[in-house]
Formats: C-alpha cells, sequence, structure tokens
C-alpha cells in the first residue's frame, strides 16, 4: 500500500510517499518562510499562491526519488484541516483530482493526529507494521500547545490545551519583540544556548494551577516590560535562555505530571517547537530521571511535512477506509 499524501495547511508545500510495508520511501517539502518573512508572518493569500506554484514540483520530485510513477500509487492523501482555508484548499483539491483520476481512494487527513503520531514515525522497515502504543503526548506548534492521552490509533483524550498564545506563537511573538527575523523559534533556539537561563526570572504560568491547561501570554508580556529596563550591558543571549527556559520549565513539568496522573509510562513530544534544543534536552533528561520512556519526533517531522500525514492515512486506510470524496476542509478541525 503507497501512499501519496500533501501538506498544505500554512507555509509549507508538502509532498510524501510512504509504504506501509517499507515505510517512508520520499518526501519534499517546499518552505515558504523566506517569502512570508519580509511581512513578519504568513501572508494567506500569497501562500496559497505559492501552493499552487509549488504542489507540482514536490509531488513530481517524491515520484522521482523514489523511482515510481503516479500508477504505482494505491491512495491519496491531503491534509483537511486546521489551517488556512485557502491553502487547505489547494492541496486537498489537488489529492482529489489525483484521486479521482488514478481511480484510487482519496484520505482527508487531521494535521494535528498528523504531529501527534509523528514521534510514531516508523525509523526502520521493521516497525513501518507496529500499533500505535498508549501514551502521553505533547503537540508544541505554531498553532497549537495541547497534552492528549492516545489509548490507540484513533482514541484520543485531550487532558490540556493553551488558554491563549500556542508555544510556538510565544516564541514567535518574543522573537517579534527581539527584532529577530520570522520565525523567531528557531531564532532564539540558536541565541540561548550562548545564554544564561537564570539570568532573567520570567514567570512559569500555571505551573502550579494543578490541572494541565496553558497560558503563555503573560510571560510574552513579562518580555515585553522587561525590554526597556535592560542596561547597556545586557545580552540577547540571556534574554532569550531565560525566556526559552521558562517555556520549557512548563511543558516538562505538565507532560510528566499528566503522564503520572494517567499512568501512563511512554511520552510523546511533536510540533515544530519539538525541534527546540533545550525543550529536547530537557525532556530526555525528566523522564529519565522519572522512569519514563520518551519518544521525541525526529526533528525533520517535527515541523510541518507530509510524511506524517501519509503516515495517518495509510493508518486511517487500514482502520476506518477511505474518505468520501465530499470531504471538505475544515480551517479549524480539532482533534477531539
Ligand atoms: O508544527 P509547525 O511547523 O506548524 C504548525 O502546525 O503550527 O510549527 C511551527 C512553529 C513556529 O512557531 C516556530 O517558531 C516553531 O514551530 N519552531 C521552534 C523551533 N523550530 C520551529 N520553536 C522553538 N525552537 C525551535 N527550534
Ligand atoms: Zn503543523
Amino acid at each position: 500500500m503507497i501512499v501519496l499524501a500533501l501538506e498544505t495547511s500554512c507555509d509549507e508545500t508538502a509532498a510524501a510517499l510512504y509504504d506501509a510495508r517499507r515505510g517512508l520511501l520520499a518526501g519534499r517539502i517546499a518552505s515558504q518562510i523566506a517569502i512570508h518573512r519580509q511581512w513578519g508572518g504568513v501572508v494567506p493569500e500569497v501562500a496559497s499562491r505559492n501552493h499552487l506554484l509549488q504542489l507540482r514540483p514536490v509531488i513530481d520530485a517524491v515520484l522521482a526519488e523514489a523511482g515510481l510513477g503516479l500508477d504505482a500509487v494505491d491512495a491519496v492523501a491531503a491534509t483537511a484541516g486546521p489551517g488556512l482555508a485557502t491553502s487547505l484548499m489547494l492541496g486537498l483539491s489537488a489529492a482529489k483530482g489525483l484521486a479521482l483520476g488514478l481511480g484510487k481512494p482519496f484520505v482527508a487527513v487531521n494535521h494535528i493526529e498528523g504531529h501527534l503520531l509523528s514521534p510514531f514515525f516508523p525509523r526502520t522497515p521493521e516497525e513501518a507494521g507496529a500499533a500505535i502504543p498508549a501514551a502521553m503526548a505533547l503537540i508544541v506548534s505554531g498553532g497549537h500547545t495541547l497534552l492528549v492521552e492516545i489509548e490507540g490509533f484513533g482514541v484520543y483524550h485531550l487532558l490540556g490545551r493553551t488558554r491563549d498564545d500556542a508555544a510556538g506563537e510565544a516564541f514567535d511573538k518574543v522573537g517579534k519583540l527581539l527584532g529577530l527575523p520570522y520565525p523567531g523559534g528557531p531564532a532564539i533556539d540558536r541565541l540561548a544556548r550562548a545564554g544564561d537561563p537564570r539570568r532573567y526570572a520570567f514567570p512559569r504560568s500555571m505551573l502550579d494551577s494543578g490541572d494541565f491547561h496553558f497560558s503563555f501570554s503573560g510571560l510574552k508580556t513579562a518580555v515585553r516590560y522587561t525590554l526597556p529596563k535592560l542596561g547597556a550591558d545586557a545580552r540577547l543571549e540571556d534574554v532569550c535562555a531565560s525566556f526559552q527556559e521558562a517555556v520549557v520549565d512548563v511543558l516538562v513539568e505538565k507532560t510528566v505530571a499528566a503522564a503520572r496522573a494517567r499512568g501512563r509510562r511512554l511520552v510523546a513530544v511533536s510540533g515544530g517547537v519539538s525541534c527546540n534544543a533545550r525543550l529536547r534536552e530537557a525532556m530526555r533528561a525528566r523522564c529519565g530521571a522519572g522512569g519514563l520512556t520518551l519518544r521525541l519526533a525526529e526533528p525533520a517531522l517535527c515541523t510541518d511535512n507530509a510524511a506524517m500525514i501519509a503516515f495517518v492515512a495509510a493508518h486511517q486506510l487500514a482502520k476506518k477506509g477511505a474518505s468520501a470524496m465530499s470531504a471538505d476542509i475544515d480551517p479549524n478541525l480539532s482533534l477531539v
């Protein structure tokens, strides 16, 4: 079973070919970050226009890389939501058209489920047939911060979410405050490596709230009020490291507490922010000390990609069958 998947929910145009028995055959991501950087964020109409330009090239590239023709494709999948309406439309329409033309099943995939299951993406052909294990999952992306208990494929319980900004959004907004290029996350990650995380005491919002929800807008405001008070000797690296440490502390503590509360021994972390070096290091240390097993999404699968969409589509086809051709985009699609 070979799945061709397309991902166009935001500013990455991605295609992947995934074999349910062998794993990833090929993946391509055409990033629009450089295009949107001049506006300081994603401009939806510009994004959709570029998806239109990039879709055909990324599809051709994965087929060429795998040495396959479209006739080898057994199903065509695309992200149906959540995301930007005009961007989602491009990938979903292209996938439906291809499926219809090839006479093959079409699969509409939830982008959040793509991130959620990405830590379980097979790393070897032997892992390709494995079932999705029970786990406590943290998804930290530009649009979402979610704590989800996974019982198995398709059985998810939402334990916590952000009350305001998503973790990635906080990185991007603080990056903007600091005059860093969009997106702020990777830039802060890099600068923080040379900074002192204890130089500024930023708030750990909702750390002791007794639930599994998050809030990051207070932290962003704390950084905003700190900046004008900084002396001439202040280092940008220290501000980045201190801000990042506050985000990481809350993410790690809440995830471990949720795993404990629900008796889960396996922790899975995914989404763009899970690329963050300090988050990966702290999660490893904390899970190790707490006797928990950690599955971090591979760095290449943390930010938006089509491999994770193909992976979900393969499971979906096996468990639930194809989607209806009438399945539409849903910019606000939720996981549960
Ligand atoms: O998962 P993703 O590609 O898109 C969404 O579905 O939202 O996540 C993008 C987010 C951005 O906010 C970006 O700043 C953040 O992930 N990000 C990072 C890092 N790499 C990407 N945040 C912190 N550290 C990083 N290394
Ligand atoms: Zn995403």
